[in-house]
């Protein structure tokens, strides 16, 4: 469920109506409502609520920091996987207590400023990154929380650029190995083995990988006490898919999922985390766009927008489907028509949507992309020198420009010209 219904035929984000917001920002933007990124945070905490338990939002689905602000205000932490965003998380308030650190090629300038900074802990990917981090606290005189993060060869059956969870997968440790790679740990003087973590891949739409990877991790769990480990939280990673197609897709709940965490690793008497990004921000954003052009072709019609694969690169780059819906509702009994949805950047590869049935459109009318909150701004370029759009948040009756566009003076004055050129 989420706050971006239609009033009296125009599409509203939370009170606000859509054309509102495009008369005062321009199109393409992206907004956010906070009610619904509030209520997907909420979820998931009662969802586990039975547990010991810590929600950390995996940021690099949205990490503006309104954004971030509006969930670590509720409690929630942060998985990071940069200095970028370690320093991000931080600006916005976030505790380092609060913050994990994931990521198979952390340097050592960024475990230096997270150990600086504060963390909950580091969840390490490999023997290499184990040596070092041990050596980088030492050097500061401190000691590092680590988990290590376990590769339970689990099929997570999701689009292959974001399956982890499988051994040919660059991520985390072959299970298989994990006693010896436990006993390396613990004997390196600047770390501190608090725990075991897992991720296996993002839009997951069903429960059965999941059970498959956390029933490894019991199992683990047990195993690695038993050689006198001791394992006190358990980071479950995130990964629970959002209904992209409404009208046809169903994914399991966040209870669901909870209620799955609670049966394989409710007896361990852990602390559990989850790292949960997509279903957080998802369904709480879209992109709005206007219809520049309807331009007739050979056997279909190109719907022309002034949003591109610039500014949301999942249809082309997973060929993701969204959701697309006119900002101003259909009347009914109107013929929907097939439109070929595409945006202004040069390659052909700069399309939205084929054959998408939509209400007839012509230039100007804005259409509104669902679930665009997550891996939306944040895998925007400026590609063909498009400015990145801005982005909104809306609570309740207000909004406000949580980043602005650029204008072209500034894009083009980051350019450094050397004088022999
Ligand atoms: N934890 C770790 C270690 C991760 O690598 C990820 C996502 C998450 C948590 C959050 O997963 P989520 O709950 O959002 O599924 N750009 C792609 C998604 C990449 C996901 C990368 N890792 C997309 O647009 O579909």
């Amino acid at each position: 469920m989420d706050h971006f219904l239609y009033r009296d035929g125009i599409l509203h984000a939370e009170d606000i109506p859509l054309p509102q917001i495009a008369a005062a920002v321009g199109t393409p933007f992206y907004v956010y409502s906070t009610a619904t990124l509030k209520r997907h945070y909420r979820l998931f905490k009662d969802a586990l609520s039975g547990m010991d338990n810590m929600v950390c939002y995996a940021m690099k689905a949205n990490s503006n920091q309104a954004v971030l602000k509006t969930l670590a205000d509720l409690g929630a932490g942060m998985d990071v996987v940069s200095g970028g965003e370690y320093a991000r998380a931080k600006a916005a308030g976030v505790p380092g207590e609060r913050i994990v650190f994931s990521g198979v090629g952390k340097t050592r300038e960024e475990m230096r400023l997270a150990l600086e900074g504060g963390i909950r802990q580091f969840n390490i990917e490999s023997e290499p990154e184990m040596v070092v981090l041990s050596d980088v606290a030492n050097s500061m005189g401190v000691t590092a929380p680590v988990t290590i993060r376990i590769n339970p060869d689990v099929d997570a059956r999701t689009h292959e650029k974001i399956a982890t969870g499988k051994s040919e997968n660059k991520f985390g440790i072959p299970i298989a190995r994990a006693k010896e790679v436990y006993a390396m740990a613990a004997s390196l003087p600047g770390l501190d083995v608090v725990g075991i973590d897992v991720h296996i891949g993002s839009q997951l739409v069903e429960l059965e990988p999941f059970e498959q990877a956390y029933l490894k991790v019991a199992e683990l769990t047990k195993l690695l006490r038993a050689e006198g480990h001791n394992i006190r939280r358990l980071d479950l990673g995130g990964g629970l898919g959002i209904p992209y197609a409404r009208s046809n897709e169903a994914p399991p709940l966040p209870t669901d999922y909870g209620a799955l965490i609670q049966k394989c690793v409710g007896h361990l008497d852990v602390e559990v985390e989850i790292e949960p990004g997509r279903l957080i921000a998802g369904n709480a954003g879209l992109l709005v766009a206007s219809v520049i052009y309807l331009k007739e072709g050979e056997g279909r019609n190109f719907l022309i927008l002034d949003a591109a694969m610039n500014d949301l690169i999942r249809p082309s780059m997973y060929a993701a489907y969204h959701d697309i819906v006119p900002v101003v509702e259909a009347t009914p009994g109107v013929e929907q028509q097939p439109y070929d949805i595409v945006g202004p950047v040069c390659e052909s590869g700069d399309t939205f949507a084929k054959g998408r049935d939509l209400t007839p459109l012509g230039p100007n009318d804005l259409v509104a992309f669902r679930s665009a909150g997550a891996y939306g701004a944040v895998m925007a370029s400026e590609y063909n020198t498009r400015p990145l759009i801005p982005e909104v948040l809306v609570k309740d009756d207000q909004f406000a420009v949580i980043r602005a566009r650029p204008t072209f003076d500034e894009m083009i004055n980051r350019d450094i010209v050397p004088e022999w050129v």
